[in-house]
């Protein structure tokens, strides 16, 4: 049982954890020019503690001397903050409904520009590129594949996964409503699958952070999926905002299944094309 001196004791953490952890993110910045001050306080606060646990460190002030003198250590803090959970394929109905409802409008168009923002690994990259190449559309096609990760870009960029992520990847695959053998897009070599060379000439990838950089484009299609759920409100409006002004009128967003346009100031600005996979229409 808990006792009353133990309960005190634990407040007690917690009010000096509230006050440490605003320095820490400042201190983030000013240092690293990295901002996690908008991000969603409980999620950040677990990957903190998750990070303090690795590097050896009891206090949240400690940490932050530690990553303030560390480079290294801030690099390993963003593996940490960046989650990276991501497949090939990963929700299959959303890239069917992408096929059946999206990919129509999109041939009409004479180039089309995708950005996955916050796209890590890069597994929902190539399973766009190997969709809009069974469509006829890769060719034309032009994808902007961007996260705040630089080590997660680099694995992007190399287009090799482990082999044995192959037999999930496959399933999701034919979920998606695709008719190709799945293994035609990779070659196997010891535990890896490396993908084939086509899957990755139209592909441009790029460091940028969703809450301190700008537009660079404009997109048909802006896929930003599963990152702004660790995101505080003000800072998801902030990058809505960022979101509509790379978007072209007609273009479609993609988020992610706990993610949503209601309730932001943005709402009215789409229609909704598929409202279970979350796809809408920039329609003004
Ligand atoms: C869970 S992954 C999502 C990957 C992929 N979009 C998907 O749905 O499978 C979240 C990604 O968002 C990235 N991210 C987090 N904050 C970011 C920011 N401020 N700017 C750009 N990317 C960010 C992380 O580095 C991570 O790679």
């Amino acid at each position: 049982m808990t006792t009353a001196a133990e309960k005190n004791q634990s407040r007690n953490h917690e009010d000096i954890e509230a006050i440490e952890m605003p320095l820490l993110t400042e201190a983030m910045f000013q240092r690293y020019g990295y901002d996690f001050r908008g991000y969603a306080a409980a999620s950040l606060k677990r990957r903190v503690r998750h990070a303090m646990q690795a590097e050896g460190v009891q206090t949240i002030s400690a940490f932050q001397e530690h990553v303030l003198h560390d480079a290294e250590a801030m690099a390993r803090f963003l593996d940490i903050v960046s989650v990276d959970v991501t497949a090939m394929f990963r929700d299959p109905l959303f890239y069917k409904v992408l096929r059946n409802k999206v990919v129509p409008d999109l041939r009409a168009l004479p180039h089309v520009r995708v950005w996955h923002a916050g796209c890590s690994t890069g597994e929902e990259v190539y399973s766009m590129a190997i969709l809009l190449h069974e469509e006829g559309l890769l060719e034309k096609s032009q994808l902007y594949a961007t996260d705040l990760n630089q080590r997660a870009l680099e694995r992007a960029r190399e287009g090799i996964f482990p082999l044995n992520h192959m037999r999930e990847y496959t399933a999701n695959y034919q979920k998606t409503g695709g008719g190709e053998e799945f293994s035609r897009y990779y070659t196997a070599k010891h535990d890896s699958a490396i993908l084939r060379d086509f899957l990755r000439g139209n592909i441009v990838w790029a460091g940028h952070n969703l809450v301190t950089d700008g537009s660079f484009n404009e997109f048909q299609m802006i896929l930003c999926r599963n990152v702004m759920i660790y995101f505080g409100r003000p800072l998801q409006e902030r990058v809505h905002r960022l979101i509509y002004d790379s978007l072209a009128m007609g273009g479609m967003l993609c988020l992610g299944h706990g993610e949503s346009l209601q309730f932001t100031p943005h709402e009215k600005c789409y229609e909704v094309a598929d409202r279970a996979e979350k796809i809408y229409r920039k329609v003004k």
